[in-house]
């Protein structure tokens, strides 16, 4: 039986990565699920939403870098089975974000050579479901720093981000099936017919045959 497709909405913290995922997860409606990662509803999540919003909760980089993990694999047989039953799953954030933050810790503080090692942070995501698409939306630094909410998190400052932008990069080098999409200066529609326009491109907005890939 066909199934749905995987496709992964990535970027850096108010690039629209939740506004886009919605509007696709929409677009597919009735037949689509949205999974946001970090899931923070689950009892892992919640650890992480402590890790997130408190700067005075403490946990070392390399158990933060696996909770993210664990929170990926709490819901991993959910998004099989939701894409075995013909749903198209629109994910916000997932493995690639997991490595590029971790990556990016390790630039400012050092002596930690697991947060520097790209195979050491990507091995816990082995085996889980790989998208059929990334779309990863890029956007100067300055306009985030512009848009609403920014700068509450533990990651939501702009040397941060500069430094999480040029891993990100790194770590795509070294996958295949992304997409980057410049947003600056466009709008929200503008924005969604660009990713739909890659999607259909790459024959990601119909059922497929294909088998699930996982990444390896
Ligand atoms: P993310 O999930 O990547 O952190 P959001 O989707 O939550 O980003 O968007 C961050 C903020 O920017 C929100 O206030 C949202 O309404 C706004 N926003 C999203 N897309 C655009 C856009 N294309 N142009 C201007 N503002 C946008
Ligand atoms: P959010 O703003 O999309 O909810 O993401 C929360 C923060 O968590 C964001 O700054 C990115 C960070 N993050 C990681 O550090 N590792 C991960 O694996 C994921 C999914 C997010
Ligand atoms: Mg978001």
């Amino acid at each position: 039986m066909p199934r749905g497709q995987l496709i992964l909405i990535e970027g850096l913290d108010r690039s629209g990565k939740s506004t886009q995922s919605q509007v696709l997860f929409e677009k597919f409606s009735p037949d689509s699920s949205l999974v946001k990662f970090p899931n923070r509803e689950t009892k892992i999540g919640s650890i992480i939403n402590e890790y997130l919003t408190d700067s005075d909760f403490h946990l070392s980089d390399q158990s933060a870098h696996l909770l993210f993990s664990a929170n990926r694999w709490e819901l991993a047989q959910s998004i099989i089975d939701d894409l075995n039953e013909g749903k198209f799953v629109v994910l916000d954030r997932y493995i690639y974000s997991g490595i590029a933050y971790s990556l990016a810790k390790s630039k400012q503080s050092s002596v930690q050579p697991e947060m520097s090692s790209v195979d050491w942070l990507y091995s816990p995501d082995k085996g889980l479901p790989k998208p059929d698409l990334t779309i990863f939306l890029t956007l100067d630094l300055k306009e985030l720093g512009n848009r609403k909410g920014w700068g509450e998190e533990r990651y939501e400052k702009e040397e941060f981000q500069k430094t999480v932008k040029s891993c990100f990069e790194e770590v795509f080098k070294q996958h295949d099936k992304i997409k980057s999409i410049d947003v600056n200066g466009k709008d929200i529609e503008q924005v969604t017919a660009l990713i739909w326009a890659e999607l259909e491109a790459h024959g990601a907005t119909t059922l497929t045959e294909r088998a699930i890939e996982k990444f390896e």
